[in-house]
């Protein structure tokens, strides 16, 4: 293993490349990483970093939106099979109908969602940054696509919007169920309960906060608590335990796995890097509609 990482950094070197890296990868993938963090932060980083190539260990959504920020890089996604099955869930045809039937609505868009829906849209959002943006846009009526769950979230923190949904979900996070909370709560019933917004309402309602993968890893940090129940992915409970060595970490009641975010192993980030696989390229008409989305979302904290 050693020796293959040391291949991956002196390919990076060689090719002025940078390694960004989310939450949910494997453990051998976060170690390496040059920048590792939520959706939010890695876009911010790829908008701005240095470099010629950026290597996106995370899923395809992601380096679309590195490539449509970044748009003079090579990015590469080391697996063309790691998508997100939320991202595909709605069609153009379905989002225009949408806007047809609400007419005077704005329509704000999950990051994880595909190129073409982001460019019919007026901003996008991540799950850390969500409710600002519906609070702060200049509408009253909003369309947000795809995830039901973050959408019925953002509602109940912005009652004066009225939001209209979609029907798309993530399969991870919709599976977390609220016996699972309460099953992990009576085993430790000092822990603190921490949710990622993908989950479903009732799951959140059990959770003390509700915050995206790095908001819960910086809460974790920051509290008195020692124990939490971590309502999201393994892969982030994985770098929790590391970076909280005197705190304990505990899925609720069963791991859940992403397995399109565990598909980038250390080899396909070599593979990658010594054959500049895959590129990524976002066809320029619907780049230039989508940057403007992305760009706004980039303005919210
Ligand atoms: P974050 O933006 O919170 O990192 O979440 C991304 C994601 O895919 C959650 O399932
Ligand atoms: Fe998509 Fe869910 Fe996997 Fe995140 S955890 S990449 S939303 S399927």
């Amino acid at each position: 293993m050693r020796e293959l990482i040391e291949k991956i950094n002196r390919l990076k070197k060689e090719k002025n490349a940078v390694l960004l890296v989310h939450n949910y990868q494997v453990e051998d993938v976060q170690l390496i990483a040059d920048h590792l963090g939520d959706s939010l932060e890695l876009s911010k980083i790829a908008a701005n970093v240095a470099g010629d190539v950026i290597v996106f260990a995370g899923v395809k959504f992601m380096a679309e939106t590195a490539k449509i920020l970044s748009p003079e890089k090579t990015v590469l996604l080391p697996r063309l099979d790691a998508g997100c099955p939320m991202a595909d869930m709605i069609t153009v045809d379905e989002l225009l109908e949408l806007k047809n039937q609400y007419p005077n609505a704005k329509v704000v868009t999950y990051v994880n969602s595909s190129v073409e829906i982001k460019a019919e849209s007026d901003v996008c959002c991540t799950s850390a940054n969500a409710v600002n943006v519906v609070k702060n846009l200049e509408a009253d009526e909003i369309i947000f696509v795809p995830d039901r769950n973050l959408g019925s979230y953002i509602q109940s923190q912005a009652p004066d919007k009225k939001l209209h949904l979609f029907e798309g979900y993530c399969y991870v996070h919709n599976r977390i169920k609220p016996e699972e909370i309460l099953q992990t709560k009576d085993l430790y019933p000092d822990a603190e309960v921490l949710v990622h917004p993908e989950a479903r309402m009732e799951v959140l309602e059990l959770a003390d906060v509700v915050l995206s993968t790095s908001g819960m890893l910086r809460h974790a940090s920051q509290s008195p608590k020692k124990q939490f129940i971590v309502g999201t992915e393994q892969g982030l409970l994985e770098r929790m335990k590391r970076e909280n060595p005197g705190k304990e970490f505990l899925p609720a009641f069963r791991p859940k796995i992403c397995s399109n975010m565990k598909r980038t192993s250390l080899r396909d980030v070599y593979e990658a890097l010594a054959n500049d696989q895959y590129r990524i390229e976002v066809p320029e008409a619907i780049a230039a509609k989508a940057l403007n989305a992305l760009n706004q979302m980039l303005t919210y904290a």
